[in-house]
């Protein structure tokens, strides 16, 4: 089986270059559901349109983000030569995106958000915790060193990308909020905000868009919440200001612009899952063996590459995830 370059994850590998970020911080100063996440017509040969890099859309506190980024590690040498992969590139990650609170069309999202406002922004991690949390960026930009982590995206439509994160883990901001006894999943719920997010006001979808996770899955480390790419704060189209990114798992589990985080005793509902459930799973472990209903899932297309390469099971993550499902039919709990 193609393995994953252990470089090409590179959780302890922080190389975020603090001048690099500080510079762009200062820049910055079934139905329709059920064909909502199926591959739009004419798949194969949809390259994202070469576009110019668009210029950052919302401002970000230049003085916090200096601050927090003090506190991570000293860049740490990587570079993108180590990569089984090479990153794709800052315009094919930020204009091929789903986001259908703003359009279904992938290609139309990063203009349709531009006039979406993610700062200020708050957190509120909630439900059964011991001490529950209401953070805005600063508190989250100073209480949790930022890291840089390269990770594949595989979206449950069988293309995927590589991506140069910014963000911590999630482990982190749970830890802080001290999970009861109880505690056995966690809610991700993200923003609504109909008059800026045209989507909101069709029923394509039941809004707010959720995901959810098993509480020991999104303590795993490599589990991250996303406030940052290519050393950049999030684009809207991204899920500014702060988002999910869960490696192993379809791109849905994504959820993007997050406001509440519930940590609960009882599975939670999911967007997709509600929408379909024959077709898109609670787990949605990325899972080649596993077809979805309607295509299969042994091959991807690469954004950026023509040809197709094979999807490599829990997205050439294995070694790192699957202890988590030791015992489980994963056909079965897909
Ligand atoms: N989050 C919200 N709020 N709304 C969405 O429509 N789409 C999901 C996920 N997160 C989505 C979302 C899907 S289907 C995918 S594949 C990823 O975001 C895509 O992330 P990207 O556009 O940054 O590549």
């Amino acid at each position: 089986m193609t393995k994953i370059s252990p470089s090409e994850i590179t959780p302890e590998h922080v190389f975020l270059n603090r001048r690099a970020f500080m510079a762009a911080a200062g820049m910055a100063a079934g139905s329709l559901a059920l064909a909502a996440c199926a591959p739009p017509l004419g798949m194969g040969s949809d390259a994202p349109a070469e576009v110019a890099e668009p210029a950052l859309v919302a401002a970000v506190d230049p003085d916090s983000l200096p601050e927090a980024l003090a506190h991570a590690d000293p860049y740490a040498g990587a570079d993108s030569d180590e990569l089984g992969d090479p990153l794709n590139k800052f315009q094919e990650i930020t204009h091929y995106n789903n986001y259908y609170e703003f359009s279904t069309n992938k290609e139309s999202v990063a203009g349709e958000a531009q006039a979406f406002k993610p700062y200020p922004w708050q957190v509120e991690v909630t439900g059964l915790v011991n001490n529950p949390l209401t953070l805005d960026l600063d508190d989250l930009y100073k209480r949790y060193p930022q890291e840089e982590r390269i990770y594949r995206l595989r979206c449950v439509e069988a293309w995927s990308m590589v991506i140069p994160w910014v963000g911590f883990p999630i482990s982190a901001l749970l830890q802080d909020a001290g999970p009861t006894s109880a505690a056995q999943y966690v809610s991700f719920v993200t923003v609504f905000r109909p008059e800026e997010m045209r989507g909101q006001r069709s029923s394509i979808l039941e809004w707010p868009y959720q995901e959810g996770l098993r509480l020991d899955e999104a303590m795993h480390p490599l589990a991250i919440l996303a406030t940052g790419m290519y050393g950049k704060p999030l684009t809207n189209q991204q899920g500014a200001p702060i988002r999910l990114v869960v490696p192993w798992k379809y791109g849905f589990k994504s959820g993007k612009s997050i406001v509440r985080i519930e940590v609960t005793d009882t599975i939670p509902a999911t967007t997709w899952n509600t929408a379909a459930p024959h077709e898109y799973g609670f787990y949605a472990n990325v899972n080649p063996n596993v077809d979805h209903p309607r295509w299969s899932q042994a091959s991807e297309r690469r954004i950026g590459e023509t040809g197709r390469r094979p999807t490599l099971m829990f997205n050439g993550y294995a070694e790192e995830v699957a202890y988590l499902y030791e015992g489980m039919d994963l056909a079965k709990s897909f």
